[in-house]
């Protein structure tokens, strides 16, 4: 199977590729190699390398090139707290970027893997046929980018799927979020800053199980634009992350509450008809753990990012202030 996978030098993209290479296929990953994506995470693999923007005519340049059967969309802009300092990004890559993907579809005719994720469902428990109620800039623009999706299906016939996992955490995840923060900032001796009351829950899944699954789905998909949820099962509040991370690492993590994130979900609740195990969350933190301990190399680089630095980077921006 020819695959292409767009933004495979990100966090769950190049999990993705050591999945297809397990399966013996090496992918085109085509990235534009934002803040967040970075080959780095691709040492060890086998995959050919294209530079490029989803929102671009090159794009379908290369699609006309490499003719791939699957193309596996993970590029994005990601972080809930970048998108409420300046969403602009997020419209034009995960609304524009995905609407120039399923352009290039209806040209070449490939099979659509459309990544989501279960915060365009807001805050209610929430099955494949829920309607969507986002919340932040992040989520409103993935949840724009799914309706598309479906809209190419029924217009022109696009053979697309839309999938939606929950929290992925893992080795190789940007430093700015939860779980690398609170393990680096935490090896480093510094406080994990934990917003509002810390009690907003996530329903967490190891990065490796979302990659295998996805495989499995689209193996078995009938490409009618069908919704597929990969929640872990496995939901637990901020507090409780912090409390596993610092039993996991024999640390006493050392705590600091600061103002909540504007129109913070308080949680993410998902059921799923798909079948599977997952890693339970002690072990998969302690895999990670390991990761990020042994893997200095990989995030030292990354650390003065302002989103690992700031307590609540939205404020010193002057959006909520
Ligand atoms: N991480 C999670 O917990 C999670 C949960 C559910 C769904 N998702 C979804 O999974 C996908 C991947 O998430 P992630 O955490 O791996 O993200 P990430 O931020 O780690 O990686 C995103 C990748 O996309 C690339 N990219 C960004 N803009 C691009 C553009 N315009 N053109 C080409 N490449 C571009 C980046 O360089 C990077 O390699 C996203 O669609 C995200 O919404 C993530």
């Amino acid at each position: 199977m020819r695959v292409m996978v767009l933004g495979g030098a990100g966090f769950i993209g190049s999990a993705f590729v050591r999945e297809l290479n397990k399966r013996g296929i090496k992918p085109i990953v085509y990235d534009l190699l934002t803040y967040a994506g970075r080959l780095e995470s691709l040492k060890d693999t086998d995959y050919e390398f294209v530079k490029g923007d989803i929102r671009d005519e090159k794009l379908h340049e290369t699609i006309a090139k490499c003719m791939p059967e699957v193309v596996v969309n993970f590029a994005a802009e990601t972080h809930v707290d970048r998108s409420i300092y300046s969403p602009k990004d997020f419209l034009t890559t995960n609304i524009l970027g995905t609407v120039n993907v399923l352009e290039a579809s209806r040209r070449h005719n490939f099979k659509y893997v459309h990544i989501s994720t279960d915060e365009v469902y807001g805050e209610e428990c929430a099955d494949e046929n829920s309607p969507l109620n986002p919340s932040s800039p992040y989520s409103a623009a993935k949840a724009s980018a799914d309706l598309f999706v479906k809209a190419y299906v029924r217009t022109y016939g696009a053979k697309a799927i839309i999938v939606r996992p929950s929290n992925n955490y893992g080795p190789r995840q940007f430093p700015e979020k939860l779980i690398p923060k609170i393990i680096i900032r935490t090896m480093l001796g510094l406080h994990a800053p934990v917003y509002g009351d810390g009690k907003a829950e996530r329903d967490w899944i190891f990065v490796e199980d979302t990659a295998r699954i996805i495989y499995d789905v689209l193996e078995r998909a009938n490409w009618g634009g069908e919704v597929y949820n990969i929640p872990g099962g496995q939901r637990y509040s901020v507090l409780d992350v912090i409390k596993t991370v610092g039993e996991v690492m024999g640390k006493d993590v050392k705590v600091k509450f600061v103002s909540d994130r504007p129109g913070h979900d308080r949680r993410y609740c998902m059921t799923t008809r798909l079948k599977y195990e997952v890693t339970p969350f002690k072990e998969g933190i302690r895999k990670t753990v390991d990761w990020y301990v042994k893997n200095k190399w990989w995030w030292e680089p990354l650390i003065n990012d302002k989103f690992f630095v700031e307590d609540e980077p939205w404020s010193k921006g002057g959006v909520n202030t």
